[in-house]
């Protein structure tokens, strides 16, 4: 599904992901600056991005653990997710995403 992402130089990308595949993953294929060292682990905080127009229940909810690693980044926001942690699913069509400074 259509995904919008903005990188973190601003970058718009339009993204075509593959079902099955993270979002982490799918923005780290399609050349944004993501890098997801721990390969959606929940141990490295690089996946982070900002979440701008999600629709109620369009996306899987904060896990315990998810929070606990977000609240230990920095520049977190009420937007803030770990992109390792949601799923490309055709509900994601028309979700705007800006990757999160370093
Ligand atoms: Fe490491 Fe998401 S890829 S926390």
């Amino acid at each position: 599904p259509p995904i919008l992402a903005k990188d973190r130089d601003g970058t718009a990308h339009t993204l075509a992901a593959a079902d099955g595949d993270s979002l982490m993953v799918a923005l780290r294929n399609a050349g944004l600056s993501v890098e997801g060292t721990c390969g959606g682990n929940m141990s490295c905080g690089t996946c982070h991005i900002y979440v701008q127009n999600a629709a109620p229940g369009q996306l899987p909810p904060v896990s315990a653990d998810e929070a606990a690693l977000l609240a230990d980044l920095p520049d977190v926001t009420a937007d803030s997710r770990l992109s390792c942690q949601i799923p490309v699913t055709p509900t994601l069509a028309g979700l705007s995403i800006v990757v999160a400074p370093d």
